[in-house]
């Protein structure tokens, strides 16, 4: 096997990640353990992971489920709601036990049905994690019913996030799952402490793959995919070297017979094929020899972690994603779809290697 066919990098992080709980969190955890050493994990559970007791009793059911696979460490995130109290949250940080808060527009996504109202009344909550240099991780869309589903993410921007970053002049802040070119740009124009991830999806998908050729629910996601010239600025600044970008899958399982509906959910499964397709389109960027930063490094710099030590080897060697991922039990009867499912994609993880002296690429 020549160099070209042969990758090895830092073994990489997955910086938004839901891994859901019960028989899903058993089925799903595999494909991203197999790959990724760390994740932030989402909190948007049903109920929410609200509490510093909650999350490290999520903590603990990930852990337990990952025992016996490759090194896994859950990064846990904490679910900030209007009436969230700044002492819990800074509880949680010094502790350990949480990472990161979320913000969900309450109603933005997928259970989102308990996020903030109104950035206003977590001002008290911001100011503390500010204080004591907690990040801030982002659903960036709005939610009036007014404002049309493609334009969410930039209105946000304007309207939320801007004023924000003024307001709270200390406050690390990720814009997550960014889709559009308004956000590449604020995010690049920004300060070190403001930074953006990046989906598979987003960059190998536009809303013409989604419903020129009919609807593909699978292909469903929010903030749902954009026009091409979107996919293209972010597959730019991805591929770019560009340290406040970095990788963040934002797999989202969910039954199949929840996406195939009158009324299908939110949310793409990609953690079978992630690394694999952040390889395809960094290749076809002509720029493969930029991921092992996406995907490595400048995630872990952004929030002052050490880069893992492990390497993860990728081979060209052309295989065929599953249809579907089987879910013990009747809750996700049918199981789960992955991204790309069906199609042949040729870069595959051929497995963890062990820590590199000195640098990899
Ligand atoms: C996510 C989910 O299913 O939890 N769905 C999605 O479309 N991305 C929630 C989210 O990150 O928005
Ligand atoms: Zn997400």
């Amino acid at each position: 096997m020549t160099g070209a066919d042969r990758l090895v990098i830092r073994r990489p992080d997955d910086w938004h990640l839901h891994l859901r709980d019960g028989a899903m969190l058993a089925a799903v955890l595999p494909a991203t353990a197999r790959g990724f050493a760390r994740a932030v994990v989402m909190p948007n559970l049903v109920p929410p992971v609200a509490t510093v007791r909650d999350a490290a009793a999520y903590r603990n059911r990930i852990n337990a489920t990952a025992k016996g696979g490759a090194r896994f460490t859950p990064l846990m995130t904490l679910y900030l709601t209007d009436s969230t109290d700044p002492e819990e949250v800074e509880k949680g940080f010094n502790a350990g036990v949480v990472f990161a808060a979320k913000l969900y527009p309450r109603g933005a996504t997928t259970n989102a049905e308990s996020g903030v109202t109104d950035v206003a009344r977590i001002a008290p909550v911001l100011a503390r994690m500010e204080e004591i240099g907690m990040p801030l991780l982002v659903h960036g869309e709005v939610t009036d019913a007014g404002v049309d589903v493609f334009d969410r993410e930039a209105v946000f921007i304007d309207r939320v996030l801007a004023p924000m970053m003024k307001d709270f002049p200390g406050l690390r802040v990720v814009l997550e799952h960014i889709t559009t070119t308004e956000a590449v740009d604020f995010v690049a124009g920004g300060p070190e402490r403001l930074a953006a991830t990046i989906t598979p999806h987003h960059l190998m998908v536009d809303r013409n793959h989604m419903l020129a050729d009919g609807i593909r629910p699978h292909l469903f996601c929010l903030p749902v995919v954009k026009r091409a010239s979107h996919r293209e600025a972010l597959r730019r600044i991805a591929t770019s070297g560009h340290p406040q970008f970095f990788l963040g899958t934002d797999s989202a399982p969910h039954a199949v017979a929840e996406k195939e509906a009158a009324c299908g959910c939110a949310g793409i499964f990609n953690a079978p094929v992630a690394m694999e397709a952040y390889a395809t389109v960094f290749e076809e960027e002509g720029a493969l020899d930029a991921l092992e930063n996406f995907a490595a490094h400048f995630g872990a710099g952004f929030y002052g972690l050490p880069v893992n030590e492990e390497t993860l080897i990728l081979e060209r060697d052309p295989w065929t994603v599953p249809e579907i991922v089987d879910v013990a039990g009747a809750a996700a009867r049918g199981g789960v779809r992955p991204f790309l499912a069906g199609e042949t994609i040729n870069w595959r993880v051929a497995g963890i290697g062990p820590p590199s002296k000195g640098p990899v690429l």
